[in-house]
């Protein structure tokens, strides 16, 4: 067993100065499943099967229905990233895969497969944490962007502003108490009758109104750059309850406005805040909220009202694949990253910072 990982940790150092890197990276944190390939840090392919139609009629992601789902269709995924790369399976010089944090179902379908894979090309595994991938897809937007940086990590599962010092360390220096914004984006949409995922369901609707109700904002004005979206999550509930059990029509649209408004708001002030108080000229955005535009478009405007640069990935680089993963993959082995044994396991509560 050890002699297993050694070996492949002597193949992984070896790469380190290699000119030509190809890597093939596996993501099935939650409900896409997701493969991509990679040369030198540039995308070669990048497939993703989405389970979102699936999970709709339920009103969320069920857990055991993902993992069905990733094991009915990775094989495929595999193959079509690499047909449309143009790589067969023994070209690939490592495998990356994403360990956690997710859904411990959906992860153990990716990480075994890309286990298997390794072992039968006989090349070693690299695991990627699901956060740090996020961030990484920023590099595959923009190759000049160099560590050190603060990132706005808006997703699903994580809402937190981190000090990315190096492609290998990250500090957090604030994050939400209480849910994610994505989260929240999501139980403010099944509230106002949006289907899953809410978030781009509430964009759309926050278009057709105006941000005019006035919602709480804890923590806003203290300093700090800790989030807590619980609050006004509920104070959109109770809102819109109270109008139904009146008899009153819900202005869903002013609503979901309000909602996107304040979230937004107070996401991009601590991000800045965060930028200037660590003295770096860049702020990047990365995670699935981060395709929201009005989030894009504050982040831009107060960035360079700071004379900051500000970076967000494109909107199908925000939400979860595989190309994130292969990227912060790629930069972990220039840096000299560990190569996995045969006894990598799945983490659903893996920490960003390990
Ligand atoms: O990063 P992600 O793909 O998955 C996790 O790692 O959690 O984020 C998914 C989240 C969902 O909550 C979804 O509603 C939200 O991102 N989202 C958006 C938008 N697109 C996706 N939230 C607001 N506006 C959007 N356009
Ligand atoms: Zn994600």
């Amino acid at each position: 067993m050890t002699d297993y990982r050694e070996r492949m940790q002597r193949r992984l150092d070896a790469l380190r100065d290699r000119e030509e890197l190809n890597i093939v990276a596996i993501e099935s944190s939650c409900d896409e499943t997701a493969c991509a390939v990679l040369r030198n840090g540039r995308v070669l392919s990048n497939v993703v099967a989405s389970q979102i139609e699936i999970h709709r009629r339920f009103g969320g992601v069920v857990p055991e229905i993902a993992s069905r789902n990733h094991t009915l269709a990775i094989g495929t995924v595999v193959r079509d990233a690499l047909d449309q790369a143009g790589l067969r399976l023994q070209d690939a010089d490592c495998f990356a895969v994403t360990y956690g944090a997710g859904l411990l179902g959906a992860l153990l379908v990716g990480v075994s497969y890309a286990k298997a894979l390794a072992y039968a090309t006989d090349k070693p595994l690299i695991a990627v944490n699901h956060i740090r991938g996020h961030i990484a897809a920023n590099y595959l937007a923009e190759p000049t962007l160099q560590p050190p940086y603060v990132c706005l990590i808006a997703s699903g599962g994580h809402t937190a502003i981190a000090y990315v010092r190096s492609y290998t360390e990250i500090e957090i220096l604030g994050q939400t108490q209480d849910d994610a914004c994505g989260e929240a984006f999501d139980k403010v949409a099944r509230a106002l009758g949006l289907p899953y995922p809410g978030g781009p369901q509430i964009e759309r609707l926050a278009a057709q109104g105006k941000p005019t109700i006035e919602l709480p904002k804890p923590l806003h004005d203290r300093d700090t750059l800790d989030f807590s979206f619980s609050g006004i999550k509920t104070a959109v509930i109770n809102y819109v309850r109270n109008r139904e059990q009146k008899g009153l029509p819900v202005p869903r649209e002013d609503l979901a406005a309000s909602f996107q408004e304040r979230v937004c708001e107070w996401m991009s002030d601590n991000a800045v805040r965060a930028a200037l108080r660590q003295g770096t000229d860049t702020v990047v955005v990365a995670g699935g909220v981060g395709a929201n535009g009005t989030l894009r478009a504050k982040m831009r405007d107060k960035a360079a009202a700071r004379g900051l640069r500000v970076l967000y990935p494109p909107l199908g680089l925000c939400t979860d694949n595989a190309a994130m993963i292969g990227a912060q993959a790629y930069y972990a082995v220039r840096c000299g990253a560990r190569a996995c044994g045969l006894d990598l396991d799945a983490d659903a509560d893996a920490r960003m910072t390990d």
